[in-house]
């Protein structure tokens, strides 16, 4: 099972960027955790960060035939890329949205996602460990299609 994690702007600052809010895992520590996750659920990992829009089209329309499902956090992209929107139904990847906050507690401009409703699920608000949930979540969603032969 092939899993791509992709990440948008300014989570490569993780560890330092505003650590009472988004915790003081680096996003070096959370891809450690992820591929040690993975291996014991019998996934593959491939890992992605960009703070560019094109760069995060280009990561996501590569998904497509390569990757059976992605975790996606485009940060503050969620909030504001048509593009990325539009990448995302280009893929056609099941996908597990994940933001270390709880998007809906915070300000208006946060509380909408252009990606929730083609997400398989969403995971947010657990920090660093919502990388796990939502890898636990969708290796158990694709393993069910595949037992449904789909
Ligand atoms: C975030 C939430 C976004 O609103 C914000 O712009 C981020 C991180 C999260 O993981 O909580 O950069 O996606």
């Amino acid at each position: 099972m092939r899993i791509t994690v992709v990440n948008g702007p300014n989570l490569n600052l993780l560890g330092v960027r505003e650590p009472a809010r988004y915790g003081t895992a680096t996003l070096a520590e959370i891809e450690a955790a992820v591929r040690a996750r993975a291996r014991e659920l019998g996934a593959e990992i491939a890992w992605a960060q960009s703070n560019h829009e094109g760069d995060l089209v280009e990561a996501i329309q590569a998904l497509r035939g390569r990757a059976d499902g992605a975790l996606l956090n485009a940060a503050a992209f969620t909030h504001t890329s048509l593009a990325i929107r539009d990448a995302v139904l280009a893929a056609a990847v099941p996908f597990v949205e994940v933001h270390l906050t709880n998007i809906w507690g915070r300000e208006e401009e946060r509380r909408k996602s252009l990606l929730a409703d083609l997400a398989v699920g969403i995971v947010a608000g657990f920090g660093a460990r919502s990388y796990l949930l939502g890898l636990e979540g969708l290796v158990g969603w694709l393993e069910t299609q595949r037992r449904a032969g789909a």
